[in-house]
């Protein structure tokens, strides 16, 4: 039986990242808003962690934690100037520009990209008969649809994830000197390779491929004010990783899901109009990203009656508030038709994810089509879990389709 008095979210182990909805499951009922040692607490209701993404008094800016825990160099310049660790009113100004990307005109063209990357995949998948889903489809879909919004050529695309894990790993509670390096490393070459592109878009605004958003990212104004370059490709290594780990893994465990899950695999294949609710399932049982944070601005009170005082660092368990049995009945259930499903894979209020819709569409036709094409896709040995609390997802997952 778990002591949660005991647990420790910067102390966190394998057996935690391997599977973490019982201890979730345990500070959810005993601990709800649990304290960590080093002062921060670890939300694990539904209402608590909502009531936090709502209020105005719960910051997102980081320069102060992220001095501590990066110091000067190239991860803190990127972390502090991206969009998400940000709060009005540069949050304000950059999120109105980066919206440009994001249109309704945008997304039907990304629509049709998405359909034509995936069954060129697809295709390959046929092909190769046994594969590894995430290295042979998961990473390649967002790979490819990213390149296509910043207009980055073909010959450096196969680096753009080692770019992200490496990034997005020194954002874990405990982080080895060796993945600072990498992530260091990580935002000082691809900003580079960024800062050409976009020099090149901006000399040449009308030379841009379909589906591309570099040139209203360079171009838009919001009250008077652009985007200075600096802030263009901070925000753009952002995009790439926003949308980059959490697609992939968004696939791989939807995946995973119906390969543990014959009965709900079965219900898909009879009924392939359960996509759409199937992905939403899929987004609350396996949420790629797990672990939200903010800084209370000034004393709140949760829902649950517990009084955060100012200053205090809250950790929001997006995973443990998706199975919260106060809102989902049966939650640990994999149900491709549940409705309503009030799940927060995508968080709410102002940081609420840019990218969403166009998740769900790239959620909609990739897993849609893969299991439409190939009604016996079987498990093909055994998986590797990606080792980090905060993303949630596969290395490495082997299947058949054939
Ligand atoms: C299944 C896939 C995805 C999931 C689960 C996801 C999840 C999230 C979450 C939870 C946040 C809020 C973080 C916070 O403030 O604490 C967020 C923010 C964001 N996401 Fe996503 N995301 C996904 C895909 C994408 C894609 C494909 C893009 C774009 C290419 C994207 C772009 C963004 C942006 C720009 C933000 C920052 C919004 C802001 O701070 O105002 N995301 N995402």
């Amino acid at each position: 039986m778990l002591d949660v008095a005991q647990f420790d979210l910067n102390a966190i182990g394998p057996d935690f990242i391997e599977d973490p909805y019982p201890t979730l499951a345990a500070l959810r009922r005993n601990d709800p808003v649990h304290r960590n040692s080093d002062g921060s607490v670890y939300l694990t209701r539904h209402d608590d962690c909502l009531a936090t993404y709502r209020s105005r008094d719960m910051l997102s800016d980081k320069t102060e934690a992220f001095g501590a825990k990066f110091g000067e160099c190239p991860l803190k310049v990127h972390h502090t100037t991206s969009l998400i660790f940000n709060d009005p009113p540069y949050h304000t100004v950059v999120r109105k520009l980066i919206s440009a990307a994001f249109t309704p005109r945008k997304l039907v063209v990304m629509e049709r990209l998405i359909e034509g990357i995936v069954d060129q995949l697809l295709d390959r998948v046929e092909d190769l008969g046994e594969l590894d889903l995430i290295a042979d489809f998961g990473m390649m879909l967002p790979t490819e649809i990213i390149s296509f919004m910043l207009g980055v050529p073909e010959d450096y695309r196969e680096k753009l994830r080692g770019y992200s894990i490496a990034i997005l790993g020194a954002l874990d509670p405990v982080v080895s000197e060796a993945q600072m390096k990498a992530g260091n490393d990580a935002v000082t070459e691809f900003g580079a390779i960024l800062s050409d592109l976009i020099d090149h878009r901006r000399n040449n605004p009308d030379g841009a491929g379909e589906g591309e958003v570099l040139e209203a990212l360079i171009f838009g104004e919001h009250d008077g004010r652009r985007l200075t370059q600096e802030e263009l490709v901070q925000n753009c290594i952002f995009l790439l990783n926003a949308g980059h780990e959490t697609t992939t893994s968004f696939v791989g465990n939807s995946v995973g899901l119906f390969l543990d899950n014959p009965g709900e695999h079965r219900r898909l294949l009879d009924d392939p109009d359960l996509i759409g609710t199937a992905v939403e399932e899929c987004l609350r049982v396996e949420s790629p990203l797990q672990i939200g944070n903010r800084l209370a601005g000034e004393d709140i009170a949760l829902p649950s009656g517990a009084m955060i005082p100012k200053g205090t660092y809250i950790h929001t368990s997006i995973a443990a508030a998706n199975r919260d049995p106060e809102v989902f009945a049966d939650p640990d259930h994999f149900d491709i038709a549940r409705k309503p499903n009030p799940h927060i894979a995508f968080i709410t209020g102002i940081h609420v994810c840019l990218g969403a819709s166009l998740a769900r569409m790239e959620g909609k036709i990739a897993l849609g089509r893969l299991i439409a094409r190939f009604p016996k896709l079987a498990a093909n040995g055994p998986r590797e879990r990606l080792g980090l609390a905060r993303f949630r997802g596969f290395t490495s997952l082997p299947i058949r389709v054939k």
